[in-house]
């Protein structure tokens, strides 16, 4: 199967400099190959938590010089690796294993993220952790709009609109990103027309239709 945009676009992000790269909920492991077959002169590791995605991801890293572990999130973490992936998760599910094992966060220098979800609550979430946004990347696939986000190590002020719509993104103003508001707006003006307007959401709505649209005419 061929690795799908999303993937490609997730290794581009990842820095050769690293250590190693631990890939949490690694799946498939087809980022991991992907690295491995680009060259990458790090550590490779793949973690997954349920046996099934475990049994897919050792068996297509078979002779090759990626590890594997069935274990939780980031509890096997050690000073080999200095690259976080943390893809197509949700932002509880993400904080969560963050959480559990902050201290680990030492070891690491760089964190990819591809949050299916809370995206403006991730960016906040690591940057009160001591990182800062490196690169972001948006692109859509299959239909489904998907934020990249790059964080190292350091400190940044955000204001509110750059950890809501992400620091890159609103300076690069890709096809995606428009588009991606577009479509938030017009499933937001149909939302407004079913609303009565001494319906508190109303105003609200209206706001953000307003807010989207300065952004993507700016
Ligand atoms: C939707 S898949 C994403 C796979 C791949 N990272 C990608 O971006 O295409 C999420 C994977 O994360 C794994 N996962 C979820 N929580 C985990 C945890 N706490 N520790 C390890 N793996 C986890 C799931 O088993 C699942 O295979």
């Amino acid at each position: 199967m061929p690795i799908s945009k999303r993937l490609l676009l997730l290794a581009s992000l990842i820095k050769d400099a690293n250590r190693g790269v631990f890939d949490v909920g690694s799946d498939h492991g087809y980022l991991l190959l992907e690295l491995y077959h680009r060259g990458f002169k790090g550590n490779l590791k793949g973690v997954e938590n349920k046996v099934g995605p475990f049994t897919n991801l050792t068996n297509n890293t078979l002779n090759t010089p990626i590890s594997t572990s069935l274990s939780d999130g980031i509890d096997d973490l050690t000073n080999n690796y200095s690259c976080l992936v943390l893809a197509g998760m949700g932002f509880t599910n993400i904080a969560k294993i963050i959480d559990k094992n902050k201290e680990k966060l030492n070891y690491i220098d760089q964190i990819v993220i591809d949050a299916h979800n809370f995206i403006p609550e991730s960016r906040k979430y690591f940057i009160e952790l001591g990182f800062k946004i490196e690169k972001e990347l948006i692109l859509k696939e299959n239909n489904i709009y998907y934020e990249l986000i790059s964080f190292v190590k350091g400190h940044k002020d955000y204001s509110d609109e750059e950890l809501n719509y992400g620091p890159i993104l609103l300076r690069t103003k890709d096809k995606a990103f428009i588009e991606k508001y577009e479509e938030i707006n017009k499933k937001l003006s149909e939302l407004l027309d079913k609303i009565d307007v001494k319906n508190t959401r109303y105003n609200e709505i209206k706001k953000e239709i307003e807010r989207n649209t300065l952004i993507i005419s700016k």
